[in-house]
């Protein structure tokens, strides 16, 4: 299997409440290493860019104005076949369908509030990794 990348958010539901550690353990657990970390606050602009997929989507003020609340912590995860790898430490969107074991299982509060992004293809990898860093800021 080849190693990849992909991208996650640490969301503001769990920098408020001083899980960056926590979830970074259970990533770097699942076989995921951290090549990039940043710690931001998203502008309505990057928040909006980010989700434009979303964008006719009921829930999409609330996810954007979720999204720009507090920080976030942005990460490029390598490791083997990393967008599933990162995808099944995830757990699904609603935590309530979450498996045990998983980041959303333990930490999520509700589907909105999910603790966790990940990339959902190795092209929206690419593209969602672009769009938070230049190639420079990766140290594999
Ligand atoms: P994420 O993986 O970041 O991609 C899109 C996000 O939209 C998703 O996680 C959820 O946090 C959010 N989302 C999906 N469905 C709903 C919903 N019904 N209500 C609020 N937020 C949602």
């Amino acid at each position: 299997m080849a190693v990849t990348r992909t991208f996650s958010i640490i969301k503001p539901d769990a920098t408020k409440r001083n899980l960056t550690g926590a979830v970074t353990k259970m990533l770097e657990d699942a076989g995921l290493r951290v090549v990039a970390s940043k710690r931001i606050h998203m502008s309505r602009e990057q928040a909006e860019g980010f989700y434009a997929v979303h964008k006719d989507r009921p829930f999409f003020g609330e996810l954007v104005d979720f999204m720009m609340s507090e920080p976030v912590v942005v990460q490029v995860l390598e490791g083997e076949d990393a967008v599933k790898r990162n995808r099944d430490i995830m757990g699904a969107t609603n935590p309530a369908e979450a498996d045990d074991g998983t980041i959303r299982k333990e930490y999520a509060l509700s589907i909105g509030e999910n603790t966790v992004h990940g990339s959902d293809s190795e092209e929206n990898a690419k593209i969602e990794i672009d769009y938070f860093f230049d190639e420079d800021e990766i140290v594999g």
